[in-house]
């Protein structure tokens, strides 16, 4: 590939790997040597750097922090059984990316910066992809309004950055999780599809509310009825029926989930039948009652295939029946690990060596 936008590296001179635990990493605190900064002025996408891992010196007065004016992706590279380093679908990310940008009046990022940026940098850093089983490296790539103007506009200048964090697993036992019925996410025609800061920000105080009850996370319910679901904390929801894979239908209001669409895909190869549509809290908890629901799941990047084993509506806790080794969630999971370590083959095409 020719190299459309020159990027300037100042290497880390001295690494922090070798103090690294790759043995006890906790999601989201420990950071590669090394971050891909670029700046957007005048109109374009100029002084694209890798520089060591670092605080960034920004504007007081920038719309991010006062308007939320910023965004963000996750997604993650992984160790192949060969050696080398591969990405798990990293134009999806980069679409998804820019469908955020376009949503809070942000400039779009070529692709060939976003794909320039994260190769270079992820060959500099291979050494912090983590071998162990269940593990990756986790990239966050983010992008910032940066104006020194408190006006409320959408701002002249931007900054977009590419920062990777070795991981684990998000969660380490199935979850407790309840319909939420008072609080809401994200309304249809606002902006819960895009992956902007204040989302998740928003989503805090909720799902500090239902933690205080002795859940993990909640699941969202729409924002005029609150009868249906969205998402679950920061996951797209899975369940099985009767055999059926079910999922609420992709709306202004639900993230377009990277791990939710392969889910699926691989869902529709096993032939199973999968059905994205309005999921009402009653047909789960008339399905739990009944004895139908076979299984129900979180989907999404950093917690990968996330077990759900409480549901809690309306002051009552529902248990979940045991998952076997042969349900959906694991064969899933199982497939997916495959796919994305090189284990098996990869008939979607969605590994990309860097
Ligand atoms: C991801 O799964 O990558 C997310 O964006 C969730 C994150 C906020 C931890």
């Amino acid at each position: 590939m020719i190299d459309v936008f020159p990027i300037r590296t100042q290497p880390n001179t001295a690494s922090r790997l070798a103090e690294q635990d790759f043995d006890h990493l906790e999601f989201g605190k420990v950071f590669s040597d090394h971050m891909f900064v670029v700046d957007y002025r005048d109109g374009e996408w100029q002084d694209a750097q890798i520089l060591p891992y670092g605080d960034l010196t920004v504007s007081p007065a920038n719309s991010a922090l006062h308007y939320g004016q910023a965004i963000f992706e996750g997604m993650k590279a992984y160790h192949q059984a060969d050696g080398s380093v591969a990405l798990f679908r990293p134009l999806d990310n980069w679409d998804r990316l820019n469908k955020s940008a376009e949503r809070m009046c942000m400039p779009p990022i070529p692709e060939e910066l976003f794909m320039q940026g994260l190769r270079e940098l992820i060959r500099l850093d291979a050494g912090w992809v983590p071998t162990f089983a269940g593990s990756s490296l986790y990239i966050r790539p983010f992008m910032f309004a940066t104006d020194g103007f408190i006006g409320v506009r959408p701002s002249e200048e931007y900054r977009f950055v590419i920062f990777t964090c070795p991981v684990g697993l998000y969660y380490n036992k199935p979850l407790r999780v309840r319909f939420e019925q008072k609080y809401v996410r994200s309304a249809e025609g606002g902006a819960g599809f895009a992956k902007n800061a204040g989302n998740y920000g928003a989503a805090m105080y909720p799902t500090k509310l239902a933690q205080q009850e002795g859940y993990n996370q909640l699941i969202w319910t729409d924002a005029s009825e609150h009868q249906y679901v969205e998402e679950s904390g920061t996951m797209n929801a899975i369940f099985v029926i009767e055999g059926r894979v079910i999922t609420p239908a992709l709306s202004t209001s639900i993230l377009d989930g990277v791990t939710r669409r392969s889910v699926l895909a691989l869902a529709r190869d096993m032939g199973l039948t999968v059905e994205e549509r309005k999921v009402s809290s009653r047909e789960i908890i008339a399905a739990l009652q009944n004895g139908t629901l076979e299984e129900a799941f979180g989907a999404g990047t950093a917690a990968t295939i996330a077990p759900i084993s409480v549901i809690g509506y309306e002051g009552h806790d529902y248990e979940l029946p045991a998952v076997g080794p042969n349900a959906f969630s694991k064969r899933v999971g199982a497939a997916l690990d495959a796919i994305r370590t090189g284990e098996a083959a990869d008939p979607h095409g969605w590994m990309v060596g860097v």
